[in-house]
């Protein structure tokens, strides 16, 4: 017998959570997972992350950890053996210089994101966003009140984002300028050059930058860059940086920010009053990860440098389809826009739908990313997986 409960309060929920909206990269994976409870075998393109496993001396460390009970509360900011292994691991590589009072860890590269944006962004504040833009930038700084004012890249150059077309959006009310490069969705990096000057404008007109270098070290230029190299100009930006794509761990959840003291303890502040220290036992991982052989991450980046040049062949041999090379992150962002008007489709969204639906592979429509004509292949698997996936693609864009 079922039991009617009268609703007499309506829920009312706050007007700062319905001004975002949930991840479209969450609600792919969702729609996937669904057909495949149905026993359909799917070919997934739409996940964000490696199909490597954790480096075993990583997990061995994790072990570790757990039998030796490291597993109480640790400072906020995580411990200074593992902040000090941060810093440590970004100067070696990219000739940074930081203190230990400069750096947190936090759950994850997001966790970190959304930490720097809530302490920096203010009602009312504007931030440059270059399109296209990784889904989660826009409502983190919707949900801290802030307006995104969105910077078009052309196709054409290759997504490219230059301190010209930054400065031309810049007003006084500009706080903040988000950069992603590597770019997720796009795979486009930015040179030495275009993120040197669009930092020395951040500096010259007092706007913050955060840089969120997640993918740094899948870069396929051969010259991997962080602005943290440009000392001068530390009293005005943020690194952000995760481990969960160079060392294959995004369940393991640990992410850190480079920035000024006074931007670091209020970003400590914040997580004291929600999550707290990341994991013990990961932040044991993390070290590890930081502190041993770093062979591992230059064997994947090869990998994904086979992985793009074999999806990016595939996807240019479909008729119709036209597909940037990507130069870092593990993402193919093709144009499909030449597939409109053809058997009811008017959009990226209707093609992934369709993509999946009928052909059974997943991946994530552009208009999540902020462009109408795109949609997002992750190549984060095997080879053997991509060639089933495309010959997929190929039956399905060549049936239309
Ligand atoms: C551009 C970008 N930034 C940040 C993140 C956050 O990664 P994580 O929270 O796993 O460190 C991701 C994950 O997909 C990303 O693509």
């Amino acid at each position: 017998m079922s039991t009617v409960v009268e609703v007499t309060h309506p829920i009312k929920l706050t007007e700062r959570i319905n001004r975002i909206e949930p991840s479209a990269t969450m609600a792919v994976v969702a729609e996937a997972d669904k057909l495949r409870g149905q026993g359909i075998d799917v070919v997934d393109f739409g996940a964000g992350e490696p199909h490597f496993a954790t480096p075993a001396h990583v997990k061995e460390a994790a072990i570790a950890a757990i039998q030796a009970n490291f597993s109480k509360y640790t400072a906020v900011a995580g411990t200074a053996e593992l902040r000090d292994a941060i810093v440590h691991r970004h100067a070696v590589d990219f000739d940074s210089d930081y203190r230990r009072e400069e750096c947190i860890a936090s759950v994850g590269g997001k966790h970190a994101l959304f930490n720097a944006i809530s302490v920096l962004v203010d009602h009312g504040d504007e931030v440059i966003l270059p399109v296209p833009y990784w889904v989660s930038f826009k409502d983190m700084v919707r949900y801290a009140g802030g307006n995104c004012v969105l910077l078009e890249s052309d196709e054409a150059q290759g997504f490219r984002v230059t301190a010209d077309m930054v400065a031309r959006l810049v007003t006084p009310r500009t706080k903040l300028i988000i950069l992603n490069s590597p770019s997720n969705p796009s795979g486009a990096v930015m040179s030495p050059e275009d993120m040197t000057a669009v930092l020395q404008l951040a500096h010259r007109r007092g706007i913050w930058v955060i840089s969120d270098e997640c993918y740094v070290y899948l870069n396929y230029t051969g010259k991997r860059f962080s602005v943290g190299s440009l000392r001068e100009y530390k009293d005005r930006m943020l690194v952000v940086g995760s481990l969960s794509k160079t060392y294959a761990m995004t369940g393991w959840r640990l992410g850190y920010t480079l920035a000024p003291a006074v931007i670091v303890s209020a970003m400590s502040k914040l997580q004291s009053q929600s999550t707290s220290n990341p994991t013990s036992i990961v932040q044991k991982a993390a070290v590890a990860a930081l502190k041993g052989s770093q062979e591992c991450v230059e064997q994947m980046r090869q990998e994904y440098i086979n992985l793009r040049d074999h999806v990016v062949g595939g996807l240019r041999a479909i008729p119709g389809v036209r597909c940037t090379l990507p130069e870092g992150a593990f993402y193919a962002y093709p144009n499909v826009s030449e597939f409109f008007g053809r058997a009811g489709i008017q959009s990226a969204s209707d093609v992934a739908g369709r993509l999946l639906r009928e052909a059974h592979v997943a991946t994530v429509p552009g208009e999540g990313f902020g462009t109408k004509d795109h949609i997002r292949i992750s190549y984060a698997t095997s080879i053997a997986e991509l060639d089933r996936g495309l010959e997929r693609m190929r039956k399905f864009f060549g049936a239309l």
